[in-house]
Order: C-alpha cells, then sequence, then structure tokens
C-alpha cells in the first residue's frame, strides 16, 4: 500500500451556491449555504486516501467546532492524525467559497494553518522517513514549505509541491521537487514570460501542468504530451485539481507510469467535479477503476 505523508492545510469551506458571481459593489441572494470540509492538504490527504493508500496528514486545526469536524473527517476516512496539531485558542482555517457559473472563487483564511512550523515538520520526521511521497501545497507558511522540502530531498523522499494559491517557487526548491502542478493561470505566473512549451520542455517529467476542461500537459522526452480530460458535465470544480494531485501521487508511489498516473488522475477529478463540495465527489478505487475501463 502507497504511504503518503500530506504537510499542509485543513479548512471548512464556508459555501453559498449562487446562480452567477456578484459584480464588485452588487448585493446577490445566493441559493443556499453549506459548510464542507476542505483545504488544499486535507482534501488532497482523503483523495490519496479513499483511493488505497495510508495516509499521515500533517498541520494544525484550531479547538473550536469546525477543528472538531475536519477532525471527524479526516478519521473517517483513515489517515493518520497523530501528526496534526490542535491548537487551543485558535481558529480553524475557512474558507468562503462562492459556487456558481459551472466555477467557484475562494477566499482563504489561514487561521491555524498559519502555525504549521518546522517542528511540526520535525515531529512527523519518522512518518516522512517511511513516505514514498510527500504532498505540500501553499496554504502553510513558506518557511514550513521549504524546510519540509529540504528535508525530504536530505532523505531521497519524492515531493510534489501543489503550488496552490500561486506564489513563487525559488529555483533552489524547484530543483529538489519531483513533481510541481500548476493549473495554466498559475504557471503563467510562477513561469513569467514562458510560453506553455518552453515551461514544459524546460522542467520535463517535473511541471504536470492541469488544464481543466484540456486536460493535463507535461514535458518528456523533448515533446509536450497531453493527456485529455474526461468529458463529464460539473455541479462543483472545488476540489478537482487537489483531487487530481492525490490521484496522481498515489498512482504515482504505486509505481504507474506518468501518463497513465495523469490518466488515472484525470478520472478522479472528473468523478468528483459531479457532486458537491470539495471532498463530497472524491471517489474510491473502484469507481476509478470501472472509468477508466
Ligand atoms: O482547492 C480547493 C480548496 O481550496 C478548498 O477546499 C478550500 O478550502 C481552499 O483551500
Amino acid at each position: 500500500m502507497a504511504k503518503i505523508v500530506v504537510i499542509g492545510s485543513c479548512n471548512i469551506d464556508v459555501t453559498v451556491e449562487s446562480d452567477r458571481f456578484a459584480h464588485p459593489g452588487e448585493t446577490l441572494f445566493g441559493k443556499k449555504l453549506n459548510l464542507y470540509p476542505g483545504g488544499k492538504g486535507a482534501n488532497q490527504a482523503v483523495a490519496a486516501a479513499r483511493l488505497g493508500a495510508e495516509v499521515t496528514m500533517v498541520g494544525c486545526i484550531g479547538d473550536d467546532m469546525y477543528g472538531e469536524m475536519m477532525l471527524k473527517t479526516l478519521k473517517e476516512n483513515n489517515i493518520d492524525c497523530s501528526c496534526l496539531e490542535i491548537l487551543p485558542g485558535e481558529n480553524t482555517g475557512t474558507a468562503h467559497i462562492t459556487v456558481a457559473e459551472d466555477d467557484n472563487t475562494i477566499y482563504v483564511i489561514k487561521a491555524a494553518n498559519d502555525k504549521v512550523e518546522p517542528k511540526h515538520v520535525d515531529a512527523a520526521i519518522e512518518k516522512i522517513k517511511a513516505a514514498d511521497l510527500v504532498m505540500l501545497q501553499h496554504e502553510i507558511p513558506f518557511a514550513t514549505i521549504h524546510y519540509a522540502i529540504a528535508k525530504c530531498a536530505e532523505l531521497n523522499i519524492p515531493v510534489l509541491l501543489n503550488p496552490a494559491p500561486v506564489a513563487p517557487v525559488p529555483a533552489e526548491v524547484l530543483e529538489k521537487v519531483n513533481y510541481l502542478t500548476p493549473n495554466e493561470h498559475e504557471a503563467a505566473i510562477l513561469f513569467a514570460g514562458k510560453s506553455t512549451e518552453e515551461i514544459l520542455l524546460a522542467n520535463q517529467d517535473k511541471v504536470i501542468m492541469t488544464l481543466g476542461s484540456k486536460g493535463v500537459a507535461y514535458g518528456s522526452n523533448d515533446k509536450v504530451v497531453n493527456v485529455p480530460a474526461f468529458k463529464v458535465k460539473p455541479l462543483d470544480t472545488t476540489g478537482a485539481g487537489d483531487t487530481f494531485n492525490g490521484a496522481f501521487a498515489v498512482a504515482r508511489a504505486n509505481g504507474m507510469e506518468l501518463a497513465e498516473a495523469i490518466r488515472f488522475g484525470n478520472a478522479a477529478a472528473a468523478l468528483s467535479v459531479q457532486r458537491k463540495g470539495a471532498q463530497g465527489g472524491m471517489p474510491y478505487l473502484k469507481e476509478v477503476q470501472d472509468m477508466l475501463k
């Protein structure tokens, strides 16, 4: 069984469903308010766990109602929470999401996620040493992300960095990362002034660029390869990228070839957008296998 450590964020997603997005200065009636477990870290952990990986979550939550909700969800998904610290007097991270027009907008309040420190990485070091792959995103402090990546490089543990929300990835960090998984907008900011082809050919087998309904592109053997997306009607795209990341990570940790692992990730993401909430539609292994048939 693939062993994955996720060092990242836990949020509760306060989600408004609406027919359309409001313009600046406009007041609209939303259709419904939902509270869902989310956070790019927790989402990727749940996606990987549902697909059969043994997952450890490293991070921080508050000692509030949202923290309890998060802990319950992670445990229900068989995720090892022994490296998740509950911080007294702190709030759990939240994301304020509008779902409309087959898309979403998200504002994240980091709260406890901002307290994930290098000491949390050190406390999880035995889990990291035993991992097939470590996953990180950009919702915890950069000092911690960079510390974790340096530790993994020292230990020769493969790392996947999902650079969302987008922020610069220093060259010495990029060098130590095995997979960087930006979407096309994030890639355009990270590699400003470069075309998609230039980015992918300069970072072969490393930058795995998600393109939404256009699938996923990467560079390999001096060529750009596109792995098409599965065509589905989306109900809620929140967490589709996280599902892709979690599924891709499991597939690679299980030894699948790059293109095959991307196709596996695409199938999982396509299934995930057909139900509400970031984690609501995250599929189990059998569902992905059936889709791939
Ligand atoms: O990627 C989707 C996630 O981004 C949401 O679950 C939200 O919590 C934000 O972190």
